[in-house]
């Protein structure tokens, strides 16, 4: 459920009218939801009841906007993040660094040192040679930084080949069949202390059955793990439930998620972490868009609307659908191809879409555009930044100043010996 509903033939964010923020604001814009996001992160956090004591940390990277992560910081939710930015950004927004857990590949020695000068809750050490760099600066703090070893489980998630990331030839994770004796090693470092074992296999997953897989996985090495003398008190689930994309489509409910961890889990003695993201943020938000006009077609018309695949990348990369709403619908329908401006074929929103008949002017909302959108944003074909809006009951406030292409610009120098 969300809160972008049509009220008087008029799609409203809450009781906000999507016209008078287009009027406010322009377009394209972000806006999100507050009462959406608060419900979701309590849906989720109700699915989870049935846990001792889970520790939620939203996935920052899905929407990293501040007054978005200040509303899931209020609901009592940590952060999980993956580079020095998200973890700024999660401290500004108010989460306590113990409530903050930091992923990533790539972690520099910059910022596994700002992790621990930050005083982060847990470090998921993606392999064994970032486990000692950590202890070696760890140490020479006088520090002690908890850690989780994520694992790769070698299972595929069925999801998009993209955003997969628990199969053997994914960057991420140490194999399973050598986390028993990495776990091990790293668990004899001074300036380390390894409590836990974690896990992601990927995003937008439409099944429980590949979770229920890698976390049965992931229960047969905590035992291993245990009977061979390690530590282990916490177990991070990482994120990836899948949300619905079109209207009517089923997916796997927050609450059967929570059935099924409940029933995985049950006699492993950790306090459990979990990362979503999408799940929390992807409906509450729409990126409202104006159409420039509608173009003649060989097939169909071309719907060209004012923002493009460098305001949502989604559907340009990963082929995702969205659903593409008029703000003021009438009872006409048309079929067209919805494309933004942008000089090449890619920015296609979607092609042969039954839609609301639109014509330019009309605004219309690309749904479920609350993760991975404006996160995605670039600035390709000098378009500038999107602007980002959020709407509380009967208020809105802008919470992302559009950036203009000017502003970029002024980031830019040509050297004096081109003058
Ligand atoms: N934890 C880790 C370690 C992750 O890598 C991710 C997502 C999450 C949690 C959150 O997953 P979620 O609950 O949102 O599925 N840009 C892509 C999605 C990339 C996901 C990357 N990792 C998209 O637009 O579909």
């Amino acid at each position: 459920m969300d809160h972008f509903q049509l009220k008087n033939g008029i799609l409203h964010a809450e009781d906000v009218p999507l016209p008078s923020i287009a009027q406010d604001v322009g377009t394209p814009v972000y806006v999100y939801s507050r009462a959406t996001l608060e419900r979701h992160a309590k849906v989720f956090r109700d699915a989870l009841s049935g846990l001792k004591d889970p520790h939620i940390a939203f996935a920052v990277k899905s929407n990293p906007n501040l007054a978005v992560l200040k509303v899931l910081a209020r609901m009592g939710y940590g952060a999980d993040v993956v580079s020095g930015g998200e973890l700024t950004r999660a401290l500004r927004a108010g989460m306590k660094p113990e409530d903050i857990v930091f992923s990533g590949v790539g972690k520099t020695h910059a910022e596994l040192l700002q992790g621990l000068e930050a005083g982060i809750g847990q470090f998921n050490i993606e392999s064994e040679e970032e486990g000692y760099e950590l202890a070696a600066i760890s140490r020479r703090q006088g520090n002690t930084a908890a850690c989780a070893l994520r694992v790769n489980p070698d299972v595929d998630a069925r999801t998009h080949e993209k955003i997969s990331t628990g199969k053997r030839e994914n960057k991420f994770g140490v194999p399973l069949d050598q986390a028993k004796e990495i776990y091990a090693r790293l668990a004899g470092e001074v300036g380390i202390e390894m409590r836990g074992v974690a896990v992601h296999i990927g995003s937008q997953l439409g099944d429980l059955e590949p979770l229920e897989t890698a976390f049965g996985k992931v229960g047969e090495l905590i035992a291993e793990l245990r009977a061979a003398g390690c530590k282990v008190t916490h177990a991070d689930l990482g994120g990836g439930l899948g949300v619905p994309y079109k209207a009517g489509e089923r997916l796997p409910s927050p609450a059967q998620y929570g059935a099924m961890v409940a029933r995985v889990t049950k006699g492993w003695d950790v306090r459990l972490v979990f990362e979503p993201g999408r799940v929390i943020a992807g409906n509450a938000g729409v990126l409202l868009t104006r159409v420039v006009r509608v173009k003649r077609g060989i097939t169909h018309p071309f719907v060209v609307v004012d923002a493009a695949m460098n305001d949502l990348a989604r559907p340009a990369m990963y082929g995702a659908w969205h659903d593409f709403e008029a703000v003021e619908p009438g009872s006409q329908r048309m079929t067209a191809h919805i494309v933004g401006p942008i000089c090449e074929t890619g920015d296609t929103f979607a092609t042969d879409r039954n839609c609301d008949a639109l014509k330019a002017g009309d605004l219309a909302v690309f749904r479920t555009a609350g993760a991975y959108g404006a996160t995605m944003a670039s600035s390709y074909n000098s378009r500038g930044f999107v602007a980002e809006v959020l709407v509380d009951g009967d208020r809105h406030a802008v919470v992302a100043d559009r950036i203009p292409a000017a502003e970029i610009m002024d980031a830019e120098r040509v050297p004096e010996w081109l003058a």
